[in-house]
Parts: C-alpha cells; structure tokens; sequence
C-alpha cells in the first residue's frame, strides 16, 4: 500500500476543504490554540510509518485519554468493571446527564465524561500514585519519558468542571463513586490535561492493532479477547452521538479528544492519528473525520 502516496493526496485534498466548526471554548485554555495546526501520523505493522504537517506536535490529547484509562483498569479488574460501567453507545452528547438519572448512576459507557469518571474512581481504589502510575503507563506504551501534562490546560479545566463535578455527584448519591469527589476529579482533569503528538499518540495506539502486543518490544500489554473488546467499545461509542456517523464515513474503531486529536486503528494494519483543532458541532475534529474517510476511501480498506 502506497501510505505517503495516499497521505499526500489527503493533506491537498485537506488545504481546499472549506470548514465550518471552531476550537473547543469550554475549557478556556484550549481555545488559544491555532485552529490551522494539521497533521497526521500513521504507524504501520508492517512497514514503517508515514506522515506529514504538524504530526510531531503535541497537543491536549483529553478524552482520547479514555483509552488508556479503561486498558490500565481492564487490567487491573475482571468483568466486576462492567458491573459499573456499561458498554452501550449513549446516543447523548459525552457529558451529558440525562441518562444517569434513570439508569440509577450507571454510565452508558467508559468513553462519555461519566464512564470515564468511573474509571478514575476505579484507579484510584487499585493504584498507590494514580497520576504517576498512569503516566508511566503511557511512557510505556510510547517509550516517550517526557510526555506530561499541560499545567494551564489542567488548571483552567478545574476551574470550569462544573458539570462533571455534577456527574460525579449524582453517581455518588446512587453508589457508584467510591472515593472522595474531589479526588476523582482532580485524577480525571489530569488525565485529559496529558499532551501527545500524532506520532506518539498512534504509537501507543499500536497495541490495539497488535492484539495486545507492543510492536518493538513484542511484550503482551492486555491479552487479546480484551483487547477485542475495548475496539468494540471504540467502534460503538468512540464519538458519542457520532459514532454511528464515524462508522458510517470511516469504517474503523477509533476515539477523539475536544483537542483536535483522533485516533483510529485497523486491526492487523496500522493505528493512525489526525490533528486538527477545529471541531464540529458534536466535538469532535472536523477535519480529522474528514481525513480518515479519506484514509479508507483511498486505501479501498475498513474494517467492513
Ligand atoms: O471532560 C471534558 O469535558 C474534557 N476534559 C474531555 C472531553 C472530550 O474530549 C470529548 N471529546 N470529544
């Protein structure tokens, strides 16, 4: 497959593309970014990787997070976790509280804010250093020690997390949240606040591709039936009340992040991450979906 070929005809294709969402505001930080910053870095099983623009930048990874967050816990706990915390796509936009209120504190899935924050919880009850622990996990799976958190972006996301400080609230009224509210919240913003480039991001993302396995050492970081599964969440709830528009555009297992950032995996292929902060109405990158329905379209491969 001609990788390069293909990428270089997307980012022409991308230069052209008219667009009509804005950067993430919510989070006041996040808002200073440079809505032009466009890359994407695509690692192979195979044959290398390919790339181009803005690709070894990091930026706010935030809830591509969610990924990494629900691997450490799945290997951490048995299915108990699922009693928590459901795998059904929401259909609500990620941080959403409807649903929790009728379905008596349990979240539809890992990959809304409310499932995440369960996750938390659930680190926390597990781990001695939850931050430290679940940085260390990522230079892991990256073999990058110096990927760290953006300090504004955590801080001004703590100054304005009303609403999954909501969340956590009404999960612990229903039982759900085991450890102090605060505590979960800080760890979750954390998480969010982590800063990875393209390239890093589909380097970590290769064990999802890989059955487990981290590509250049081999060594077996989930097993394969859970692995299955956490693709099956992606597929199903990767972009909320999108998910069914990113299977239906791109055909592959995938999660974006309010930063701009998605990645996507094809089993047995490659994972590949796209930048670009400008966000359509449901949160997620606009051109980054635009992007990857080109990857499938071009490459003439998804997983249907
Ligand atoms: O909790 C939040 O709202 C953000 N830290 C993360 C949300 C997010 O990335 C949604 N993704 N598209």
């Amino acid at each position: 497959m001609q990788y390069q070929d293909i990428l270089n005809t997307i980012q022409l294709e991308l230069i052209s593309k008219k667009h009509t969402g804005k950067v993430a505001t919510y989070i006041p930080e996040l808002a200073k970014i440079d809505p032009k910053k466009l890359g994407i870095h695509l690692y192979c099983i195979n044959s290398g990787h390919y790339y181009f623009g803005d690709s070894n930048e990091r930026f706010s990874i935030q809830s591509i997070s969610k990924v990494f967050a629900l691997t450490l816990a799945m290997s951490l706990y048995s299915d108990e976790l699922f009693k928590r915390v459901d795998v059904e796509p929401s259909g609500d936009p990620f941080n959403s509280l409807i649903q929790l209120e009728y379905e008596n504190g349990i979240p539809r899935n890992p990959f809304i804010n409310a499932g995440a924050l369960v996750i938390s919880d659930m680190l926390i009850s597990k781990l001695a250093n939850p931050k430290k622990q679940f940085l260390e996990f990522i230079h892991k799976l990256t073999g990058e020690q110096s990927i760290g958190i953006n300090p504004a972006v955590f801080n001004s996301e703590k100054a304005y997390s009303h609403r999954n400080a909501a969340l956590l609230n009404l999960m612990k009224s229903f039982g759900n949240i085991k450890n102090d509210i605060q505590t979960v919240l800080d760890f979750y913003i954390y998480q969010c606040a982590i800063e990875m480039s393209c390239e890093e991001l589909a380097k970590a993302f290769m064990i999802y591709a890989n059955g487990g396995k981290k590509l250049s050492t081999n060594d077996q970081i989930l097993n394969p039936q859970k692995i299955k599964r956490i693709n099956a969440i992606m597929q199903t709830c990767g972009f909320y009340d999108e998910a069914g528009e990113f299977s239906f555009r791109v055909g592959l297992p995938g999660k974006s992040g309010v930063g701009g950032g998605i990645t996507a995996i094809h089993p047995g292929q490659y994972a590949v991450t796209v930048w670009s902060p400008i966000l359509n109405p449901k949160g997620n990158s606009e051109l980054g979906m635009f992007a990857l329905e080109r990857l499938t379209t071009l490459t003439g491969y998804s997983i249907f």
